[in-house]
């Protein structure tokens, strides 16, 4: 097996703050477990990678941490932004909605953005537009203000078109600022998507197979993207990622979920060598290599992108 270094430059601090703090949370629907009794820390400053099989519970974990699904069991504990106390989405009461059940437009509020693995953008909204809607979740001015055209609406309006343009252009979708999403290609709807969840100005982001569906070209623009993300704007990084080469140039640590339980945790070249994550790769049925991987090899390659790295059913 080759062994694959991270290329992402370590995060600065020795002594990690957490931004979430993951303990034995298990979540069901029905007879399945989707997860069982898993338990992380993800750090201030670092790409942390989930990876694992089609149906290991990777989505339900992204759920999980952002209020979508409420976990029968464990606890989650959030400080998305720099300064923040660590606070549980579970039972505090500012990550209620008006059902008393944690909601996802709190956590979102709280400095917590996401990207699906369906993409969910607006199709017949421009890009610019697109992003706007997320730069406005941040902002003052509701419908009526906005109606009745107030001297600070007009300015939010202008603040919004200003930061929705800069994240076009953080993306490399200037050119598109005009463009319906439902127009643009593939790849450039996976990047305008993660712009507009930069636009709540979150302190971490999570991404949910952010490359899948894209050519080779795209994946290693979408691989320096997220660096930035990382570095220059200093949001912290939660990764779902089949495929392995980016996953690995990538990200700081990662976290393998097989059948909804953690089965390792560790740096890259450590988990490429973990025998319980070589044999939950291999012991799977769908052992198609992931064609858009393989089609120009590069440098950092692993024994594991030849996985199932077949991309997951949308979810
Ligand atoms: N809303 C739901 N209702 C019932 N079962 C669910 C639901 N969401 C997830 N599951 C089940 O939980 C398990 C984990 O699914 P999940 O989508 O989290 O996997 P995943 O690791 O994201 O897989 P993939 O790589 O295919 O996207 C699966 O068995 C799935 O069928
Ligand atoms: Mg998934």
């Amino acid at each position: 097996m080759t062994a694959v270094t991270s290329t992402a430059p370590e995060p600065t601090a020795t002594n990690p703050e957490v931004v979430y703090d993951v303990k034995d949370v298990t979540l069901r629907f029905g007879g399945v477990t989707s997860l069982n009794k898993v338990s992380l820390q993800m750090h201030r400053g670092e790409i942390l990678a989930v990876i694992g099989p089609n149906g290991a519970g990777k989505t339900s974990l992204f759920n999980s941490l952002t209020g979508v699904y409420t976990p029968q069991e464990g606890s989650i504990m959030l400080a998305a932004r720099k300064g923040d106390e660590l606070t549980s989405i579970l039972h505090d009461p500012r990550f209620y909605g008006a059902r008393k059940s944690t909601a996802t437009h709190l956590i979102n509020r709280h400095g917590v953005a996401r990207t699906f693995q369906n993409i969910r953008l607006f199709p017949a909204l421009t890009a610019l537009e697109n992003i706007k809607v997320g730069v406005e979740t941040r902002q003052k001015s509701g419908p009526v203000s906005a109606m009745l055209g107030m001297p600070w609406q007009r300015r939010e309006e202008r603040e919004s078109t200003e930061r929705a343009y800069e994240l076009l252009r953080f993306v490399g979708l200037t050119a598109r600022a005009n463009d319906l999403a439902g127009a643009l290609a593939y790849g450039e709807q996976r990047r305008l998507e993660i712009a507009r969840a930069l636009g709540t100005e979150p302190g971490v982001i999570l991404l949910d197979e952010p490359a899948a569906g894209t050519n080779p070209a795209e994946k290693r623009e979408l691989a320096e993207l997220i660096r930035r993300i990382n570095v220059e704007d200093n949001v912290s990084v939660l990764l779902i990622e089949h495929d392995m080469k980016l996953v690995m140039s990538i990200a700081h640590r990662l976290v393998v979920l097989n059948f909804g339980e953690k089965i390792a945790e560790g740096k890259p070249a450590d988990i490429q060598r973990n025998p319980a994550v070589i044999a939950a790769y291999l012991g799977t049925t769908n052992d198609e290599p992931e064609a858009a991987t393989t089609a120009q090899p590069e440098p950092n390659t692993t024994d594991l992108d030849s996985g199932p790295a077949a991309e997951g059913d949308e979810s």
